[in-house]
């Protein structure tokens, strides 16, 4: 990424409230160095087990091992190799053993530091051994810093799909590093941001605005990224305040992810071709063009949204995948298999206008069949 332009002070603090089950999430540049001396107020004498990825070990191990050991907090490193392909039964299986040979008690923690996919798996092995641990996140991508960070979902995939298994799971602490996403390749930041307009597309037309002004400022390094991880996690915490479970309105956060995932599925999770912000930024827009299909939104949104995504670099076509994508009627089967269905109708988050997406139990998968087939061959 390009060097930084400004300096901000302080790191600002995003309240997750879920009564006893309530934390913080701390954002700023360098939280990574004060990281040991936090984690020791709120858990003095504990022990962790830090779960990374080789990448992330490569790079940033150094200063954390520093940051925790200055504080005087014991810790295990276990390292894991990068990829969706890690979020496996067999590491699920390694960590958990890992972290008992290691002679974690319960009130111990596990720390994630990593993206998405450390802190999906290292959740889960904290939700499982000796039936629950503590869990600090610490995410190093922007996606995970925007999303899978905060909200208590953890969990692997199985054969049959992405994220089947797994368990909620709250962190009691999440501390965002944003000077950490300065090493992410354009790529990943990319990707990550896909998640953060979505904040905007799905309930806040002030901040999609906010974004089209100041994009370019979030991917430089000036204060405006704290600002947009900040305001997308305070976006995830109402939702997620106001409906822990998903058994309502946070369906609302897998905006774009119905067709997202199937496009991931399509390609076998291969991240050369589409890694899943991609799969989020396509399934976006064709979650706004299956809106106007059904004469929910004005067009003028359509070309809004497009314009946004084009410009900051992201795929908004089916076709921009590289190499051969399957039939309609496969994508459409995927759909189906996601958590999503239910009795046969298919649940979508559809919208009637920037900022005002809603959730849709009754949508016909042969309407749906017949918009993807028409998508496929233009
Ligand atoms: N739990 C949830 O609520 C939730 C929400 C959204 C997504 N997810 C999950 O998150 C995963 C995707 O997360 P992701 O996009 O962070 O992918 P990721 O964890 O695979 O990270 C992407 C790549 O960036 C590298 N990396 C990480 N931090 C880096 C840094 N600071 N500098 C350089 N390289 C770095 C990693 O090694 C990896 O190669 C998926 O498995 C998805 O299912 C979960």
């Amino acid at each position: 990424m390009a060097d930084r332009l400004e300096t901000t002070a302080e790191p600002v603090t995003v309240p997750v409230n879920l009564g006893e089950r309530s934390y913080d999430i701390v954002i700023g540049r360098d939280v990574l160095t004060g990281a040991g001396a936090r984690i020791a107020t709120l858990m003095p004498g504990a022990r962790l087990a830090v779960i990374t990825d080789e990448t992330v070990a490569r790079t940033h191990l150094p200063a954390l091992s520093a940051s925790l050991k200055a504080a005087g907090l014991e810790h295990t490193v276990i390292t894991v190799p990068p990829g969706e392909q890690t979020k496996c039964y067999a590491q699920f299986e390694r960590l958990c053993d890992e972290v008992l040979a290691a002679r974690l008690e319960r009130g111990d923690a596990v720390l994630a530091f990593g993206g998405g996919v450390v802190g999906d798996l290292a959740g889960f092995v904290s939700a499982s051994v000796r039936r629950g641990m503590t869990f600090i996140q610490m995410p190093t991508t922007l996606l995970s810093q925007v999303d899978s960070s905060v909200g208590g979902k953890t969990g692997i995939n199985s054969r049959h799909g992405k994220n089947l298994i797994g368990a909620f799971h709250q962190p009691a602490l999440v501390l965002a590093d944003t000077a950490i996403l300065d090493t992410l390749s354009d790529r990943e930041f990319r990707a990550g941001y896909a998640e953060v307009v979505k904040y905007g597309l799905l309930g806040d037309a002030d901040f999609f605005e906010w974004l089209d002004l100041n994009w370019k400022g979030l991917f430089d390094g000036t204060s405006a990224r704290e600002e947009a991880v900040a305001r997308s996690c305070a976006a995830k915490a109402a939702v997620v305040g106001a409906d822990e479970r998903e058994s309502g309105q946070r369906a609302l956060l897998n905006l774009g992810h119905t067709f997202g995932h199937a496009l991931e599925s399509a390609v076998e999770y291969d991240g050369t071709r589409l890694v899943h912000g991609e799969g989020v930024s396509i399934g976006m827009m064709l979650a706004h063009e299956f809106s106007a299909r059904l004469g929910l939104l004005p067009q003028a949104d359509v070309e809004r949204v497009e314009a946004h995504l084009i410009k900051v670099g992201l795929p908004v076509r089916m076709q921009q995948i590289p190499g051969q994508l399957p039939p309609a009627e496969t994508l459409l089967d995927s759909i189906a298999q996601d958590k999503k269905v239910s009795r046969g109708a298919l649940t979508f988050i559809l919208t009637r206008g920037i900022g005002q997406a809603f959730v849709e139990k009754g949508v016909d998968p042969a309407t749906v069949l017949e918009f993807l087939k028409e998508k496929l061959q233009r």
